[in-house]
């Protein structure tokens, strides 16, 4: 069945991927757009392997930053029409606002009505306490996309088809470090991420 079938066939679903895709490229800059893409179909290997809802990590791969272009006082007084919270850490470092935000503007401007999707990119940028399948396949998506060039993004692509949770804490790891070394605040979310999955690998620590 063709993705335009599924999406019109799915309650909470009334834009087709392809009317999702024109919109999206005409508010980001081609830049960001192809990572889009690209986050996209890494989302979708990445649930094939996993046994994920292929459709979910297609179209939450595609959305995750639909409002990453939004920037300054246009991207605050969005926070506030959706009632995304700002603390200190994000007023501080507000590009970590995307995240919330676009859990919230998918739903009324790309008609994405999923609580799945719109949690997996509310997590997507700092992580958080307890993420699903779904959540750890678009933030590794994200990290792991074949764009992306940093020192350990192949040992991250590595552990992304071998162990999710492992290359989520490689990845949580090395962003702990990084914003530690920048001198920068670290989103508690981040820490919270990272505790969870090694409290949970170890199968004596119960709750
Ligand atoms: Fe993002
Ligand atoms: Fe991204």
């Amino acid at each position: 069945m063709s993705i335009k079938r599924i999406l019109r066939g799915l309650e909470g679903y009334t834009m087709t991927i392809e009317e999702i895709k024109a919109k999206l490229e005409n508010v980001l800059s081609a830049k960001r757009y192809k990572h889009s893409l690209r986050v996209m179909d890494t989302a979708v290997e990445l649930a094939e392997k996993y046994g994920e809802d292929i459709e979910k990590a297609r179209l939450a791969g595609l959305v995750h930053d639909c409002v990453r272009d939004i920037k300054g006082e246009h991207l605050l007084e969005l926070c506030r029409e959706y009632n995304v919270d700002v603390d200190n850490i994000t007023k501080a470092q507000p590009e970590l606002l995307h995240g919330p935000l676009g859990a919230e503007y998918i739903k009324s401007v790309y008609d994405v009505n999923d609580n799945e999707i719109s949690k997996a990119i509310y997590c997507h940028t700092t992580g958080c306490e307890n993420m699903n399948l779904l959540d750890k396949i678009i933030f590794i998506a994200d990290y792991v996309e074949p764009g992306r060039n940093f020192p350990g993004v192949d040992e991250a692509r590595r552990l992304a088809f071998e162990d999710i949770d492992e290359a989520m804490i490689y990845a949580l790891d090395r962003t702990i470090k990084f914003v530690m070394d920048k001198g920068s605040l670290i989103h508690p979310d981040t820490v919270r991420a990272r505790n969870y999955i090694i409290f949970h690998k170890n199968k004596n620590n119960k709750i």
